[in-house]
This record gives structure tokens, C-alpha cells and sequence, in this order.
């Protein structure tokens, strides 16, 4: 069974190292851990940097304390309980979907949950300290999130593959060193996993001339277009404006090279270093008219995130 089921609560708790003038510097460093997930939730919440300060002021340290002691000492057997309800009635709870996640995070005590969207589908995050202030059942609530989310949402088939492959990428970038060799196994990975991204490969700023872009890694039809200026074409494009470029119908796009008459749709997400150079570019083709949508733009930039974060 996938891991359906995180607890992220410890990493919150690590605020009660620091004197309770800085928990909001705390605050920032657990927002460092999942900071995409804690931008959102700072969002539905209508939290500003000022509101949040507020509310761990609120906060008495006493009942963070307390918080953590019931947590130590609570926590394994409320997953353990948790885990072996969710698999012994894992169609019930459609476990297999693979387009959701629950994470359990230590919040500002605001709500119960919050259903949160992800490249890699929705995230049910379940506020452990709500339920430990509110004394309320918090297997109750990740049960009844689950049911909830998959009465109202359709399966997304998208998400559910690209949340699998994904975690295949990061352990490829995770595991090696070789740049060259990562960006070969990533194109693999996306080639034979995606059915409608029939060319993918990766375009590199020539170390002699910046303003040059030369063909990198690559799977499928042998191109022509080995050297694209900046500026040229949608690869070009990309590269000169530092933005991800997606064409959904080649046809309606004057400034195109094109490699191959089957291409109908193109997308390129440019790979800029920590000093703002271009370094390079990911490509894909496909043989399908409008077939990217925002599920391929999030994916694919969060492999590409992944790629700098790792050697840049
Ligand atoms: N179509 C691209 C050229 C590269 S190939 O698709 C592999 C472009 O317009 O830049």
C-alpha cells in the first residue's frame, strides 16, 4: 500500500526549541519543510505574516507543551489504529486512486482539515493540534475527509500517474550525482510513462555561446534541430523569456521549428540556475491536439524544481 498516511506534527513542534518571542522564525522554518502546502493553508486561512504572529502569540506554551507530550506519547497508536482501518477497508476508502494524500501537520489550531491541490493530487491536511485543543477524534475526521473527498471527486487519472512518477523522478535525482545520467533517466521515465509525450528531451545553453541552445538527452524521433537560438521557435522562446512555454496546436504558432509532421502540441519549461542563468530546457512533443493541462505545467515544473534544487 502507498504511504497514504504522514505525520509532519514533529517538524511543527521543533518551534518549542526556540524562546516564544521567535516562534514565528520557527514558524518560517516549518513553513521551509512543505512550503507549498503551508502558502495554501496560510491562504484559506487568511493568514498575513501579522495574523499568524497574532495567533502564536495566543498560543500558550503550556498547551504546546502538552501538546507534544500527548503526541509522543499518543501518536503511534492512533496511526497504528488508523493504518490497519484504512487497509483492511481499502476499496471503501478507494485507497488505490492514488490521487490523494492525508498529511496530519501540526497548525495553528484553526480548523479541522483543509483539502489543499497538488501537482500530485489533493492532500487532506488534518490539523493535529485543532483535535488535540478541541479534544476531538482525529481518526474520526481523516476517515470522514476520505469519504468526503472521494464522494465529490471524480478518480483524476492524471494526477494519480504523475504522483507515482514523480516519486520515481525523485528518487533518480535523489540517488545520483551525474547530471548527465539524471536527465537521461528523467526522460526515460517521462517517455515511457506518459502515452501522449511522444518526443522528450532536454535543450542545454552552449557553455561557448549563452545565447545558443544545443540538443541535451533525448527519446524519440532523431531531430534536425540541434542548435536553437534564443528567441527561435518555441524552445527559443522559452529560454529568452525564462517562462514555461505550452503550445497546444503547433499549427497556431509562427514562431515553430518543426521536427516532425506528427507533433500537434509542445510544451518547454525552462531550467534556470540559482544566479538566474538559463541552463537549460525541458522539451516535449506531443502527437495530441490539446493534451497539456495544468496537472502537466505542475508536474513538470516540480521535476524541474526538484532537477535545481539538487545542482544548483
Ligand atoms: N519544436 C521546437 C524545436 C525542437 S523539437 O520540437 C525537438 C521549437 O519550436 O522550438
Amino acid at each position: 500500500m502507498r504511504s497514504i498516511l504522514q505525520d509532519l506534527t514533529p517538524e511543527f513542534l521543533k518551534i518549542l526549541n526556540k524562546d516564544k518571542i521567535f516562534w514565528f522564525d520557527g514558524w518560517k522554518e516549518y513553513k521551509q519543510t512543505r512550503p507549498k502546502i503551508i502558502r495554501e493553508y496560510e491562504k484559506l486561512e487568511n493568514l498575513n505574516e501579522n495574523k499568524v504572529k497574532e495567533r502564536l502569540n495566543a498560543i500558550r506554551r503550556k498547551d504546546l507543551d502538552m501538546f507534544k507530550q500527548y503526541w509522543e506519547n499518543n501518536f503511534l497508536e492512533i496511526k497504528k489504529e488508523m493504518v490497519m482501518k484504512l487497509s483492511r477497508n481499502a476499496e471503501y476508502f478507494q485507497l488505490k486512486r492514488g490521487d490523494f494524500v492525508v498529511f496530519i501537520m501540526g497548525l495553528l489550531g484553526l480548523n479541522s482539515h483543509y483539502y489543499i491541490e497538488t501537482y500530485y493530487g489533493t492532500v487532506i491536511v488534518v490539523d493535529s493540534f485543532y483535535h488535540f485543543l478541541y479534544k476531538e477524534d482525529i481518526n474520526k475526521t481523516i476517515e470522514n475527509s476520505i469519504i468526503n473527498f472521494i464522494k465529490n471527486n471524480p478518480v483524476n487519472e492524471k494526477r494519480a500517474l504523475f504522483g507515482k512518477v514523480l516519486s520515481q523522478i525523485e528518487k533518480i535525482i535523489y540517488d545520483n550525482n551525474n547530471i548527465n545520467k539524471v536527465m537521461e533517466k528523467i526522460v526515460k521515465i517521462l517517455y515511457e510513462n506518459i502515452e501522449y509525450y511522444n518526443w522528450v528531451g532536454f535543450y542545454l545553453t552552449d557553455k561557448n555561446n549563452k545565447n545558443m541552445l544545443k540538443l541535451g538527452p533525448y527519446l524519440g524521433e532523431p531531430t534536425e534541430h540541434i542548435n536553437i537560438p534564443f528567441g527561435k521557435g518555441i524552445c527559443g522562446q522559452a529560454a529568452s523569456t525564462k517562462n514555461t512555454f505550452i503550445v497546444q496546436d503547433v499549427t497556431k504558432e509562427s514562431n515553430y521549428l518543426s521536427c516532425s509532421e506528427k507533433t500537434k502540441a509542445e510544451i518547454v519549461i525552462p531550467i534556470i540556475d540559482k544566479s538566474g542563468n538559463v541552463f537549460g530546457e525541458l522539451d516535449i512533443d506531443s502527437h495530441k491536439l490539446n493534451p497539456f493541462t495544468i496537472e502537466d505545467t505542475q508536474f513538470l515544473e516540480e521535476i524541474i524544481d526538484l532537477f535545481v534544487k539538487k545542482f544548483f
